[in-house]
């Protein structure tokens, strides 16, 4: 499973900035017919929003792949300290690219379900399109809870199922074939559940078939 996903990334490493930026004719066209014109660059806008503006504490990008949609940002917070997780070293290299010269950044290969970090490391724990694709979703939740600081927030979006008959299609039939996606998924009740044994306090909102997450440890 691991290595259909580290070769799935591989792979796509050349188009995966252009179809999720919606960079050309065909991926606004792919956007707009499999996923009902929801915006990667919009929903990035609305959970980059959740982060204060002057946040100064330790953050943990877990999946950043190429920082497509969180390297403005991170570079902004030059007052914090963020460390950048992936699994694909070819997806790191591009966040590696896009962050050069900024210090308070880091970058650690490593896998999600198994976090190199001690309990209570971050403020805040930021999963852009990751749970989608990690392949052991509930190591995944449990290890983003643990490394996250009482009070501290857990904040991302990713697919969910049930939202829309094609965008459905598209994940089981295509997606997760060729391994950019993982199976089983949730339902939005399943997400808010979950959430809801791991968090104080959590807000969900859905644009198409992506939860949009802000939750309080
Ligand atoms: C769809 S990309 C999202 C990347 C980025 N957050 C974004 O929104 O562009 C999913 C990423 O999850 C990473 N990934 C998959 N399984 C992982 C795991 N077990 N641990 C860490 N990263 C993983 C992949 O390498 C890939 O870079």
């Amino acid at each position: 499973m691991a290595d259909k996903i580290q070769s799935a990334y591989k792979a796509s490493k050349n188009i995966y900035d252009d179809v999720l930026t919606q960079g050309s004719f065909f991926s606004r066209f792919y956007i707009r017919l499999f996923w009902s014109g929801t915006d990667d660059n919009e929903i990035a806008r609305r959970v980059l929003s959740f982060i204060p503006e002057d946040f100064h504490g330790a953050l943990l990008d877990v999946p950043v792949g190429t920082a497509v949609f969180t390297a403005n940002a991170w570079r902004s917070l030059s007052d914090a300290a963020i460390t950048c997780l992936d699994y694909s070293e070819d997806m790191l290299d591009g966040a590696r690219a896009r962050l050069s010269g900024c210090e308070h950044v880091s970058f650690v290969q490593g896998d999600v379900g198994a976090l190199p970090f001690a309990p209570e490391t971050f403020d805040i724990v930021f999963s852009m399109n990751g749970f989608h694709a990690f392949p052991d979703k509930e190591k995944a939740f449990s290890e983003t809870a643990r490394v996250l600081k009482p009070g501290g927030a857990f904040i991302g979006c990713f697919y969910i199922r049930g939202k829309s008959k094609i965008t459905d299609w598209l994940v089981n039939n295509i997606l997760s074939k060729k391994g950019w996606f993982t199976p089983p998924f949730q339902t939005e009740e399943e997400l808010r559940r979950r959430l809801t044994q791991l968090y104080s306090r959590v807000e969900l909102d859905t644009d198409g078939s992506i939860v949009c997450f802000n939750c309080v440890k």
